[in-house]
Parts: structure tokens; C-alpha cells; sequence
């Protein structure tokens, strides 16, 4: 049921070639192929955490952690997904879109008690229900394979992505994966923001498995190391599951592999030379981190000079197999921030990933604030560093495929009427000129092939518990997490029907 009066007046999309052509923003002004879905992942929408077989992953264990998570809440129930999947498919149906994003589970799919791990026959099931549920309905399924859900008994076995030994053990995953799924899945994605799990689990000790250098907060860490010895790692993993998936199943699948990296916009706070090259070195250290050895085979020449023998080296063959390892890139973006010249930070061992990009961060330029602020507070309202991010991806990795993996914003839970709730206008204006900055990149040169909103529904947003409500369709939580449509669910469902130009 849609709520008709909630539509808030359409902006209009101008294109001008000599004169000046306005239509209302609508799908059918991107490219005929481009695919919009929505996305989610495991433990911010699943739920069902004890069932079906199901072993902890290590969110299960810090989110018990006292004081973690903002609201002292955890992924048990969470939006509960595994139990609703069905009625979600509607939901996606209504929005009219194409394809939907969502992660595999890894303690759900394989059983991981024995010598050497198997599948979980309820788990399988469980995707299987969902893969086949979306494609019934004509929803592509975007896998996932890693969203930041390990399972604990690698953390607690070798340290997880610490250890080498994660790397062979991921790839068995992902070839489970494709092994079991991947007939019908023909966009996989092996990692999602690994920069956020190295960054915020391994040098701010604010996500899972909560490690850093400062002993007040966390037992046990390393952030000048560690961040960069995970990074590693995921990179290796991620390469090792593409050969696999290229040698093993293309042929007969003919699927692709991508990778969902997260980028915040740099804007030179000043023109000055020190403030545009601190901007570029921002970008760098967040995708050039991850892409560079894939499409250059060595991290950024920047972060070797300002990171030194802290960054882990590649072999030839490591280097052999990383080169040229992804069919497309995803992005995952959310906000911007004036970067200028910073402070050469003492080197200690407190020291991180912040710190070693020399650079100082600030929302304000000229009495003017870079955007409008969401919920969270790094969350600013910046339309165009989509634009920018997209045409400096491009540029720099000579037209590479992408897709929007994730863009999106959140709303404060609060103590208001539902209908108020719902009434989400500021999210419809988002959404409305982010896709127009996403046109505006392909115009520029950008191949643009997707664009996923996050997210379908509000779920337990990490650190932050439920106190954050990113979703198109709105759960009641103290109400058997029952979905209503936000007035953005509406907006999105006229956007994209094919039927209403
Ligand atoms: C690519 O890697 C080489 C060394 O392997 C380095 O000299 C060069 O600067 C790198 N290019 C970029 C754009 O970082
Ligand atoms: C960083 O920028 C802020 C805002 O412009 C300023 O107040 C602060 O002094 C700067 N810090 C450093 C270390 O440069
Ligand atoms: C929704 O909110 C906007 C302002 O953000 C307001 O103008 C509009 O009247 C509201 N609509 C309803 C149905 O409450």
C-alpha cells in the first residue's frame, strides 16, 4: 500500500544542447542496461542468529561487548530478514527494481565444527529460497560474500585476517559459494568496505573484532600495523577467489567478480598545491589503497612513502595473480569533506591510518558548510563528491565498470507518529540528486552500470545499534519488525516504473 499523498513534488532533470530540454527525473534518462536495486547485508537484516545451524560470527560476540553498540543492542532479531525474505521480494516488486544486493553469511552457509568445513544444508536452503524467490520476480541477485561477519572460530583459531591462513580459508568459502549458487548468481562481490573493518576494527577498535593500540579501549592491537597487514590479506583473499572463479566456473557460469570499496570524498580545502595533493592523497589511501594493486600491482607509490615498512609487500607471484583481478568496481559512497595539508604526526605507536595520510579534515570552508548533515555525524549531504568520485575512479583506472554499490541516509530513531516517521522528504531530495550526480558522471565519461540504494529497510546499523534508520521501507521493531513504505519507497517506485515516463 502506498501512501499517494506523501509524493513530494518531482525536480526536474535539464539537459541542454543549444535549447533547453527538462524532463522529470526518471530511469529511462540512464543508460537502456543500467540496473537500480536496493542492498542490505547479512547481520544488519537476518536476524534468525541461533537458527538454522547458524555459528557466531565475531559481530555476534562484540556487539555483546558492553558499551559497544550505542544502544546496547545486537543482529538477533534484527530486521529478520530470514524469516520475512518472502514478503521482501514484494517489496521489491513494488519499488520496481531490478536487481537486489545482498550478503551471504558465512557461519549460516558452512559448518565449520568438523576437520574440514562443509555446507550447511540450511543454509543453503535458506539462499537458495531467497535466490530463486528474487528471480521468480525478475530481481538479479548481487552477492556478497564478505560483509564483515566472520566467523568466530577463525577469529578465535588464528586471529582472522591477521593471519595469513584466512586467505585459503576464504577461498573455499567463495568457492563454495559459486559452487552452490552460482548458476543462478552472475554478479558476485568478494569483499564489502574493507577499508572500514581494517580501519574501524583493527586501528579504531570501534567495530568487530574491536582491536588498537589504546589499551583503555581495547584488550589487544595494533593500529599502526594491523589495518594495513588485514588490507593485505583481504587483497590476497580476493584474488585468490577470482582465480578460482576464473578457472573453475566462468566458462560454464559466465558471471562476473567485483569488489565494494567506500571512498569519502576529498575536496581541496584551499587551491594551494599542499591542500589539492593532501585532497588526492585522502582519495589514495581509501581506493587507491585497494585498487592500485590490482590495476598497477603495488600500493600507491603515497602510502609507501608515508607508511614504510609498515606496509606488508607483495611477491611476483601474489602481484601475477592480484593484476587485473576484478570485472568491475563497486562503490560504496555516502559523504564528502574538505581535506587540507595536514600535520606530520608524531610517529607513535598509536599512529593509523588517519594520521599517516598528513591531512586535516573539516566540513566548514568559508563560514559555509560542505552539505546538509543526516543522522550520523559524519554523514553530510554532498550530491556532487559522487560525481567526483566516480570521474576520478575513472580517470585514474582508465574507464573501469562500475556500479553505486551503496549510497544513502539516515534518519534519527525517534520517539515521533509512524506517519511522521515515513514522511521522509529529505531522503526523496537526496535520492534525487545523487542519481542526478551519478547522471552527470556518466555524461562525463563514467560507465556507470548500477546504482543500489542503501538500503531496502531500516536494520541494525554496526556500532550504532538501531538508534539509525537508513531504509526505504521503514521496520517497527517493537512491532514484529512489520515494513512500512517511507514516502522514498514511493518516490523510488514512480522513478522506476517503466511504465510512467
Ligand atoms: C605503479 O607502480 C609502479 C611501481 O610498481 C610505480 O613506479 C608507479 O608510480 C605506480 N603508478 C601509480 C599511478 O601509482
Ligand atoms: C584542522 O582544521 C581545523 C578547521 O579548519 C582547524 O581548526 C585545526 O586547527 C586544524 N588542525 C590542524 C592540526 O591543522
Ligand atoms: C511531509 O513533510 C513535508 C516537509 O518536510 C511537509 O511539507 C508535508 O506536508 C508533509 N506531508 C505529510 C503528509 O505529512
Amino acid at each position: 500500500m502506498f501512501l499517494l499523498s506523501l509524493v513530494p513534488p518531482t525536480i526536474l532533470f535539464c539537459v541542454s544542447n543549444g535549447t533547453l530540454h527538462c524532463a522529470a527525473l526518471h530511469r529511462s534518462l540512464f543508460p537502456q542496461r543500467f540496473v537500480f536495486g536496493t542492498a542490505t547485508a547479512a547481520y544488519q537484516v537476518e536476524g534468525a542468529f541461533d537458527e538454522g545451524g547458524r555459528t557466531q560470527s565475531i559481530w555476534d560476540t562484540f556487539s555483546r561487548i558492553p558499551g559497544k553498540i550505542s544502544d546496547g543492542s545486537n543482529g538477533d532479531v534484527a530486521s529478520d530478514q530470514y524469516h520475512k525474505y518472502q514478503g521482501d521480494i514484494e517489496l521489491m516488486m513494488q519499488l520496481h527494481v531490478d536487481a537486489y544486493r545482498f550478503s551471504i553469511s558465512w557461519s549460516r552457509l558452512m559448518k565449520l565444527d568438523g576437520s574440514v568445513p562443509e555446507l550447511n544444508a540450511d543454509g543453503v536452503a535458506y539462499y537458495n529460497h531467497l535466490i530463486d524467490g528474487l528471480l521468480t520476480k525478475g530481481i538479479q541477485p548481487y552477492v556478497t560474500l564478505y560483509h564483515w561477519d566472520l566467523p568466530q572460530i577463525y577469529q578465535d583459531a588464528f586471529g582472522g585476517w591477521l593471519s595469513q591462513k584466512i586467505v585459503k580459508v576464504y577461498a573455499d568459502y567463495a568457492e563454495a559459494c559459486f559452487a552452490a549458487f552460482g548458476d543462478r548468481v552472475k554478479h558476485w562481490i568478494t569483499f564489502n568496505e574493507p577499508q572500514q573493518f581494517s580501519v574501524l576494527g583493527f586501528g579504531l577498535g570501534i567495530h568487530a573484532p574491536g582491536r588498537c593500540s589504546t589499551r583503555s579501549m581495547c584488550a589487544e592491537g595494533n593500529s599502526a600495523t594491523e589495518p594495513y597487514i588485514v588490507a593485505h590479506h583481504v587483497l590476497l583473499a580476493h584474488a585468490a577467489a577470482v582465480d578460482i572463479y576464473r578457472r573453475k566456473f566462468k566458462a560454464t557460469q559466465s558471471g562476473v567478480v567485483g569488489i565494494a570499496l567506500d571512498c569519502e570524498w576529498g575536496e581541496p580545502l584551499t587551491s594551494s598545491r599542499e591542500d589539492v595533493a593532501a585532497a588526492e592523497r585522502h582519495v589514495e589511501f581509501q581506493l587507491a589503497w585497494y585498487l592500485d594493486p590490482i590495476y598497477n600491482g603495488s600500493y600507491p607509490t603515497i602510502m609507501h612513502q608515508h607508511i614504510g615498512d609498515r606496509l606488508p609487500e607483495f611477491s611476483k607471484d601474489e602481484i601475477a595473480l592480484l593484476q587485473g583481478s576484478l570485472d568491475f568496481i563497486g562503490l560504496n559512497h555516502y559523504t564528502s569533506r574538505f581535506i587540507s595539508n595536514g600535520l606530520v604526526y608524531q610517529k607513535t605507536e598509536s599512529m593509523g591510518h588517519f594520521q599517516d595520510q598528513q591531512v586535516n579534515s573539516t566540513v566548514v570552508r568559508n563560514g559555509q558548510k560542505i552539505g546538509n548533515q543526516a543522522a550520523s555525524d559524519w554523514l553530510f549531504i554532498v550530491p556532487w563528491g559522487l560525481q567526483k568520485t566516480l570521474l576520478w575512479i575513472t580517470k585514474r583506472y582508465n574507464k573501469p565498470a562500475l556500479y553505486v554499490t551503496e549510497n544513502g541516509m539516515d534518519d534519527l530513531e525517534e520517539a515521533k507518529p509512524l506517519e511522521e516517521m515515513l514522511n521522509d522528504t529529505r531522503r526523496v531530495h537526496f535520492y534525487q540528486d545523487y542519481l542526478t550526480s551519478v547522471l552527470a558522471a556518466i555524461r562525463d565519461g563514467a560507465d556507470v552500470q548500477g546504482y543500489f540504494a542503501w538500503s531496502l529497510m531500516d536494520n541494525f546499523e554496526w556500532a550504532a545499534g538501531y538508534t539509525r534508520r537508513f531504509g526505504l521501507y521503514y521496520v517497527d521493531y517493537k512491532d514484529d519488525q512489520k515494513r512500512y513504505p517511507k514516502a522514498s519507497a514511493e518516490w523510488f517506485s514512480h522513478f522506476l516504473d517503466k511504465m510512467q515516463k
